[in-house]
């Protein structure tokens, strides 16, 4: 076996690391707009030297509006996966039913969170952001797929929060404290949803042929595209409320929107990809499958 995850000790330590909205943000809080809000690993804003650092500052912080809206949209499909997997086997192992149902309470949860911050942030940002959807369009689409190809998109985003909480420590950027808090208590409790995930994954490839499998890697592809054209559309988003912010159209737009889709696509896609533990979960399933997904990976990096 290549993990030792198990529903039981899971949810003890999912029951152990649990924490209320009000620890992460409570209503009358402000987000600090003084500061950037993303790690700069993900937001790459203080790369583009066309912009002053109040601008990069500004797309700093419409990349986390994204990361709220996006989180909020992919949380959003999590939640009806996770209860159509449980409700079959609500009279079978009793760790497994709670476990399963902890976890989509927790996202259930994690969606209210990230709506919070998004109240906050539209509350004292200058200008309107746009976001792609409505998410209920953007959830259907995914879930349309086989439930194997679902799963594996859904292991990819749990373990890109590991990812991504490490990227909020190591920034030395003096980051907005709330933004960091709110990384922190999302890694706390997706860390034992990726645990999670690994069974449930397992549970969905069990008994399925390689030539099965590798339909599955190929859904989970076409939901990569559909998502990756979605992250492509947000970039033009934000780079529109960039623009009214500051003032001032950019002169080299598609270049600009070229490296933000980039970001995009290391934050949302490609940092879950190469996860070792990710990429165990495949190599266990099909060495084929993780190949297919070795070879795609460098696109999102
Ligand atoms: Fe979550
Ligand atoms: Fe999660």
């Amino acid at each position: 076996m290549y993990h030792d995850f198990n529903y039981e000790a899971t949810l003890e330590s999912s029951l152990r690391a649990q924490w209320q909205l009000d620890e992460v943000l409570r209503d009358d809080q402000s987000l600090d707009f003084t500061r950037n809000m993303m790690p700069e690993s993900l937001a790459r804003a203080a790369l583009l030297d066309q912009l002053n650092p109040f601008e990069q500052r500004t797309l700093n912080q419409i990349s986390a509006h994204q990361y709220l809206s996006i989180f909020g949209i992919v949380e959003e499909f999590i939640l009806p996966f996770l209860l159509d997997h449980a409700r079959p086997h609500l009279l079978g192992d009793d760790w497994r039913v709670r476990a399963i149902l902890n976890f989509a309470s927790e996202e259930a949860k994690h969606i209210h969170l990230f709506k919070r911050f998004h109240t906050a942030f539209v509350r004292d940002f200058p200008v309107e952001c746009r976001v792609i959807g409505p998410s209920e369009d953007i959830g259907a689409e995914v879930l349309k797929h086989d439930p194997l190809a679902v799963g594996l998109v859904i292991l990819m985003i749990e373990w890109m929060t590991q990812q991504h909480y490490l990227g909020s420590i190591r920034d030395d950027g003096d980051l907005d404290p709330l933004f960091k808090s709110l990384m922190r208590h999302h890694w706390m409790e997706e860390a034992q949803h990726a645990k999670l995930d690994t069974l449930i994954v397992d549970a969905l490839a069990e008994g399925r042929s390689e030539a099965e499998i590798d339909k599955a890697i190929d859904e989970f592809f076409e939901i990569g595209a559909f998502l990756d054209a979605g992250l492509k559309q947000q970039a033009e988003f934000n780079l529109d409320a960039l623009e009214k912010a500051i003032g001032r159209k950019l002169e080299n737009r598609d270049e600009i929107l070229d490296q933000q889709h980039q970001a995009a696509r290391w934050t949302y896609i490609g940092s879950g990809m190469v996860h070792e533990r990710f990429v165990a979960s495949l190599k266990a399933m099909s060495p084929a499958a993780a190949g297919r997904m070795a070879e795609a990976a460098p696109m999102f990096a």
